[in-house]
C-alpha cells in the first residue's frame, strides 16, 4: 500500500509520516529533502537555479536516496547529507528549483524508480497528484499560515517569527502558484487539518481513516 501525504511547510506532514512509517512499518520517503538535496548539490557546484539546462544537468551527479522506517537517506560523495538541509534558505532554493517543469518531470520518475511497487509512506507537495497518483491513501495535511510559521520559528535558530512568516508564505506562493504541476490537494485527497491539534490527536485521526480506506491495516 502507497501512502501519499502532501502539504505546505510546517503542517506537520513529516512527523505525522513518520509516525505512520513506524506504526505501519513501512519506509519513509521524504520528496521534499530529495528536492532539498537536488538545490543543496546545485549551491555546491555554483549552479544557476534557474536554468533548466543546468539545473537538469544534475540528474548526472544525483544524490543515493535510501528509505527505511521513518528514515530518508541522502548520500552524496560518501557523505550523509542532513543538517545542510534544515532551513528555510535551502528551502526556498528547493521551491525555486521546483518551478521548474522538466525538473519536476525528471524528479516524479526518480521517485518512481526508487520505490518501484513496494509499500512506502511519502510526503512531499505532489505525492497524491503526479508521483503515486494511485495511492490508495491520499491524505493533504494542512494548518493556518501562523500557527504553522509558529512551528517552524521553534525548530530554527537565529530569524524572527516574521521572517519565518514571510518566508513560508512566500514559499507557499511559488509553490501553489507555478504555471505547470502548481502545488494543490489531489482531488480525492482527505484534507487534514491540525491547527490546534496535538500530535497524538492527529495520529488517532489519520490512523482512523486508514483503517476506514484500508482496512486490512
Ligand atoms: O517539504 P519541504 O519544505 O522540505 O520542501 C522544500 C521545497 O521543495 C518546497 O517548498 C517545494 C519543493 N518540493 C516540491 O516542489 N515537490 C515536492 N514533492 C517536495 C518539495
Amino acid at each position: 500500500m502507497k501512502i501519499a501525504i502532501d502539504g505546505p511547510a510546517g503542517s506537520g506532514k513529516s512527523t505525522i509520516a513518520k509516525i505512520l512509517s513506524e506504526k505501519l512499518n513501512l519506509p519513509y520517503l521524504d520528496t521534499g529533502k530529495v528536492y532539498r538535496a537536488f538545490a543543496y548539490i546545485a549551491k555546491e557546484e555554483g549552479i544557476d537555479m534557474t536554468d533548466k539546462k543546468q539545473v537538469l544537468s544534475l540528474f548526472d551527479k544525483a544524490p543515493v536516496v535510501n528509505i527505511s522506517v521513518a528514515k530518508t537517506e541522502i548520500i552524496f560523495r560518501g557523505r550523509c547529507l542532513d543538517v545542510e538541509l534544515k532551513g528555510e534558505e535551502i528551502g526556498r532554493y528547493a521551491s525555486i528549483m521546483g518551478s521548474i517543469p522538466e525538473f519536476r518531470e525528471r524528479m516524479v520518475k526518480f521517485f518512481r524508480n526508487l520505490v518501484g511497487d513496494t509499500q512506502v509512506v511519502a510526503e512531499g507537495r505532489d505525492v497524491g497528484t503526479h508521483i503515486f497518483p494511485d495511492a490508495p491513501i491520499k491524505l493533504f495535511i494542512t494548518a493556518s499560515l501562523e500557527e504553522r510559521a509558529r512551528r517552524r520559528f521553534l525548530e530554527l535558530s537565529g530569524v524572527s517569527f516574521e521572517e519565518v512568516l514571510k518566508a513560508l508564505s512566500e514559499r507557499d506562493k511559488r509553490d501553489m502558484e507555478r504555471p505547470i504541476y502548481p502545488f494543490r490537494p489531489a482531488e480525492d485527497a482527505i484534507i487534514v487539518d491540525t491547527t490546534g491539534k496535538s500530535v497524538e490527536k492527529t495520529v488517532e485521526e489519520v490512523l482512523g481513516i486508514i483503517k476506514r480506506k484500508a482496512p486490512q491495516h
